[in-house]
Order: structure tokens, then sequence, then C-alpha cells
């Protein structure tokens, strides 16, 4: 048999390592129609299940929201926040931001659960389903103004970082330029951080958490500070817990209210308004009067946030079980 020529082998390798080599990466988009045909009860069913936890408890939408915020400023949106620790990785769930924090856990096995069972298989990401159920407790507690499309796709990471999530997420003792560059680097700007800080309009914060503002700060009304002083003392009951706005379970603009009249809660919530940024007053003082510009900027800014670094194509899998890795 003949052998084949030196120019035919060559092209032969060069064909086979075309094959090896991969071209450059094609990053699919995020869609808000992602699982129309793949399972098309799926966001009715998130919706329902949200539904009924805040029912349960009305804390649980804010407990949602943060927990989507939590997940996407640590190396993006892909569901790490929920994973256990494992042998190769110690995940974020302890991480001193999350620790004793972050809740809502529960809920989100019961949306992957119920999921499952209606969608006939395993589908749904871990990260979608923090997302629309962070869209779902937005809508549900601040009415069809606050509704939003969610682009969907993402799928989940296979590993957690226990650092990143120590070092990615804003503290609550940050000044104005911290919170800035901490949006920053994230691919946010100041209009994204105003108007996503505007999740504090419900929820809760333990005592831990705003205690060295009602003891130091100076720029807290007097009867405000009064007030949270008899619930949260120097020392002890450090999860006594506050609401950060005067409608915790209403998605309004309540939270920007109490901003000009100082009654911030939190040290960085009240960064906002008098921390320095002539731009940033300015936003709090236009959401505060316009529900309208709240609703749009803050939509925008979350499906901003939602497209950090997502896992999508090939990359990451779809967990059956949203606290492990298949
Ligand atoms: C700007 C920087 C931010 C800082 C420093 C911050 C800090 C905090 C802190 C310290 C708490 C109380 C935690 C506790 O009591 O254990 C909290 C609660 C909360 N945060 Fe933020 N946060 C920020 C931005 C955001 C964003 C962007 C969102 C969502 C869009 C958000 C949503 C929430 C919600 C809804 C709660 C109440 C959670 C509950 O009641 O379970 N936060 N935040």
């Amino acid at each position: 048999m003949a052998s084949a020529s030196p120019q035919a082998l060559f092209l032969y390798t060069i064909a086979a390592a075309a094959l090896l080599i991969p071209g450059p990466t094609v990053l699919a988009q995020l869609t808000p129609d992602f699982y129309t045909s793949i399972c098309p009860q799926a966001l009715p069913t998130i919706r329902r299940v949200v539904n009924q936890a805040i029912n349960d408890e009305p804390r649980m939408g804010a407990s949602l929201l943060r927990m989507h915020f939590h997940d996407c400023f640590v190396n993006g949106c892909d569901g790490s926040i929920l994973l256990d620790d494992t042998s190769n990785f110690t995940g974020e769930r302890t991480a001193g931001p999350n620790f004793n924090s972050v809740r809502g856990y529960d809920v989100v096995d019961k949306i992957k659960t119920e999921l499952d069972r209606i969608c006939r298989r395993s589908v749904v990401s871990c990260a979608d389903i923090l997302a629309v159920a962070a869209r779902d407790s937005v809508s549900i507690l601040g009415g069809p103004s606050f509704t939003y499309s969610v682009l969907l796709g993402r799928r989940d990471a296979t590993t957690a970082s226990l650092n990143a999530a120590n070092s990615n997420l804003p503290a609550p003792f940050f000044s104005f330029p911290q919170l800035l560059s901490s949006f920053q680097a994230h691919g946010l700007d100041l209009t994204d951080l105003v108007a996503l800080s505007g999740g504090h309009t419900i929820g809760l914060a333990r005592c831990t958490t705003f205690r060295t503002r009602i003891y130091n700060d100076t720029n807290i009304q007097t009867n405000l500070a009064a007030s949270l002083q008899r619930a949260c003392p120097p020392t002890g009951g450090d999860n006594n817990l506050q609401p950060m706005d005067r409608t915790p379970a209403g998605f309004d603009t309540q939270y920007f209210d109490a901003l000009l009249r100082n009654r911030g809660l939190l040290h960085s919530d009240q960064e906002l308004f008098g921390g320095g940024s002539a731009a940033s007053d300015a936003l709090v003082r236009l959401y505060s009067t316009s529900p309208q510009r709240f609703a749009a900027d803050f939509a925008a800014a979350m499906v901003k946030m939602g497209n950090m670094q997502p896992l999508t194509g090939t990359n990451g899998e779809i967990r059956s079980d949203c606290r492990k890795i298949n």
C-alpha cells in the first residue's frame, strides 16, 4: 500500500488539530423565553411557590431578593451561594455576609422540587430560580409597576468560594466611595448603586449590622437613634431585628423618603444621601418622588446585575439538588 505523501500528512495533521483546538468561545446570551418550550410551566411554578412562601412569612420576599444579590456579586449569578461545603471547597454559606443572615434556602429547595415534578426532569437551573424568585418577590410586594422581564438560561456553578464571598460583598460600614467602587468593580454604575440599594425598601436587619451607626453616627435623626438604641443595646441583642424602612413588606419609595430625613438604618444606606455625592443625593430625591423612575431604574439594574458572568451553553451544569453539584 502506498504511504501518504508528506503534504497529505501535513494537511491531515492541521485538520486534526483544528478539531481539537477550540475556536473563540461563542457565549450564549440569556433570553426571556429560555424555558418557553423546555418547560412552559416553569415560571408560573416559581411564582406560585414564592407567593405561598411570602403568604406564610412576608419577610421571605426580602430574603429571596437578597439571596440573588449575594449570588451575583460572588463570581457571577451561578447559584454558587446555595452549595454546601464539600471536601474540595468551602462554600459561601458560612462567609461573614451570609452566615446567620442569608435566608430562603428551604424555599429554593421547594421551588426546585416543584419544578422537577412539573417539568418531569431537572431542566431549570438554581441560578435562574434565584433570578426569577427575586423578581417575583419584588413584584408580589410592590405590585405590577415593579414587575420586569427576567433574562434566563444561566447554568449552575460546580464550585463556590468562601474567600470571594468574604471579600466581594459591600459592608454596612462602607462609605459612599467604597460602595461605589464595590459596584463599579462588578460593572455597575452610580445609578445602579442607588436604585439597587432601594432593595432595602423591604426586609429587616440585625442589630449587629447597625449598632455602630446608632451610637456613633451624627447624621441620624435623634428620635430614630433613641428608639433604635432601645431595640439594640450597646452589648447583647445582636440578632434583634429592625425594619429597613417604615413599610418592610411593601416594595415602595419609603426607603428613599427615610434617607432624606436621616432615617437610614444602615450607615451604608445613609451614605447615599449626604454622603458626599451630589449625583447620589439627586437620585435619592428623584426616586422618593417618582415611583415610576425608581421602578424603571431598579428593573434595569436588576437585569444588569443578573447578567454578571452567567454560565451558559455547555459551561456549568443544571444541578438536580441546588445544595450539591451533580
Ligand atoms: C449597597 C450595598 C449593600 C449593603 C452594604 C447591604 C447590606 C445589608 C445588610 C447588612 C443587611 C442586613 C443583614 C442582616 O441583618 O444580617 C441587608 C439586608 C438586606 N439587603 Fe442589603 N446591602 C446592600 C445592597 C443590597 C442590594 C443591591 C440588594 C438587592 C437588590 C439588597 C437587598 C437586601 C434585602 C432585601 C435585605 C433584607 C433581607 C431580609 O430581611 O432577609 N441589599 N443588606
